[in-house]
């Protein structure tokens, strides 16, 4: 049996400790062995019994605790990640001056594993040139400092500097374990834009032709850009379960029309645009003003209109832009058939799209929609091909991630 991964899960005197119990059961219930370290100030908000009995192991603050065990070394040495919830001002400022004050700040500077820091605090302190400072301090040392959300805070303000949801701070957690180099700052300074989930089309009031995507693929990308320092926007097609990422400014549309208008708006003045959306190829001819009573006459046949394929807009607009440095980045799903196999599809649809890569899903059985895991290929224009190996969308986001930066940078 492969040992679990061992995570030190550090936790911030601020509001949002209550938080770090959901990311804690996230990645106790994923198999990982967690060691909490919480700072005095966090057992003010939470309890130490609390942490001890999720985490199935005793808690402490201080370095004088279990002494002859060194725990302060030997926790940090023992480490596969350090994880940082909340990440309070505080705490980034002692951890990027290299305070040795407590158990959790001796464990930061004793651990050489990845160490991931969810910031929570208020939208002044978090854009204090003090902060500001600390938090690149810490990110020039390879610290991953992950952007905080917009939204309610403490009280009734709302304003930048909430946690991350706790689901998205598991994900990249696990995504750090399995690759330490996952989240550099690469993509600072770069507009992107990712479309995510599935057009509806109505017939009539309550009927819509849809389709199988959750999203999933889509905010996955845009997290991960986000944590790469891109600015993103992500155009959201019946996505309502998930949490919009830290960092990323989403718009809500539900036809392929209202996708189309809002991708080609953010794309204007975008250098990186990836289409995960599953767009309808069809709409309804007519879309019925009132709902469609069912009457004893056999139906009428629905006729179908064609959708615009945003995608290749997209690149016939670049193309009468020829200094465009635009990446546009497509997505296919595919199951193969009597005349080609996934691949061979896939390679056709890149040369018809025209786009810069294609991102090829296998589909069909299970694989790919509303699942957590997805596999499949990478082809560029250049006729290179990776085989992406199967992983979360976070694995898969950051190999898409990566391509383009081969790109942008050749
Ligand atoms: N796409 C788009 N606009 C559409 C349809 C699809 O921009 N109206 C984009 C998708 O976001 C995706 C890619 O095109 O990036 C998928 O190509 P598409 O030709 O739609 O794939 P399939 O529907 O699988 O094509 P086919 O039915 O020919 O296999």
């Amino acid at each position: 049996m492969t040992p679990r991964p061992r995570v030190v899960l550090g936790v911030g005197g601020g509001i949002a400790a209550y938080k770090a119990c959901e990311v804690l059961r996230g990645l106790t219930e994923t198999g990982h062995d967690v060691r909490v370290v919480p700072t005095e100030a966090a057992l003010r908000f939470v309890g130490a019994a609390t942490f001890e009995a999720l985490s199935g192991h005793k808690v402490a603050t201080g370095v004088f605790t279990d002494v002859p065990e060194v725990p302060h070394v030997r926790l940090g040495q023992e480490a596969d990640l350090v994880l940082v919830v909340p990440a309070t001002a505080d705490l980034l400022a002692r951890a990027a001056h290299g305070l040795a004050d407590d158990l959790l700040t001796g464990t930061l500077l004793t651990a050489r594993c990845p160490v991931l820091m969810a910031p929570a605090m208020h939208t002044e302190m978090w854009e204090h040139p003090a902060t500001r400072a600390n938090v690149a301090t810490l990110r020039a040392r390879g610290t991953v400092v992950t952007e905080p959300a917009s939204g309610r805070l403490t009280g009734v303000d709302t304003g930048k500097g909430r946690l991350a949801d706790p689901a998205e701070i598991v994900d990249l957690a696990r995504l750090l374990l399995h690759r330490a180099d996952a989240l550099p700052r690469d993509l600072e300074g770069v507009r992107v834009v990712v479309s995510a989930g599935g057009t509806r089309e109505p017939l009539d009031p309550v009927r819509f032709l849809g389709n199988r995507s959750s999203g999933k693929q889509g905010y996955a990308l845009a997290r991960t850009a986000a944590q790469r320092g891109a600015e993103v926007t992500l155009v959201s097609a019946h996505t309502l379960a998930l949490p919009a990422p830290a960092g990323v400014e989403v718009v809500d549309v539900g036809t392929a029309l209202q996708l189309r208008d809002a991708v080609h708006k953010a794309a204007a003045t975008a250098d990186v645009v990836v289409m995960a959306a599953a767009v309808a190829d069809f709409r309804p001819a007519d879309r019925a003003e009132f709902k469609i009573k069912k009457t004893d006459r056999e139906p009428d046949p629905v006729g179908l209109t064609r959708n615009p394929d945003v995608l290749a807009e997209l690149v016939a607009a670049r193309r009468e832009n020829p200094g465009s440095t635009q990446v546009i980045v497509g997505f296919a799903a595919e199951t193969g058939d009597g005349r080609g196999d996934v691949l061979d599809h896939a390679r056709a649809k890149l040369a018809r799209k025209g786009c810069d890569l294609l991102v090829v899903n296998a589909v069909g059985a299970g694989r790919a929609f509303e699942t957590e895991d997805n596999a499949g290929w990478l082809l560029g224009a250049d006729g290179s091909e990776w085989r992406i190996e199967l992983g979360s969308k976070a694995q898969m986001a950051t190999e898409v991630w990566d391509a383009v930066g081969r790109l942008r940078r050749p």
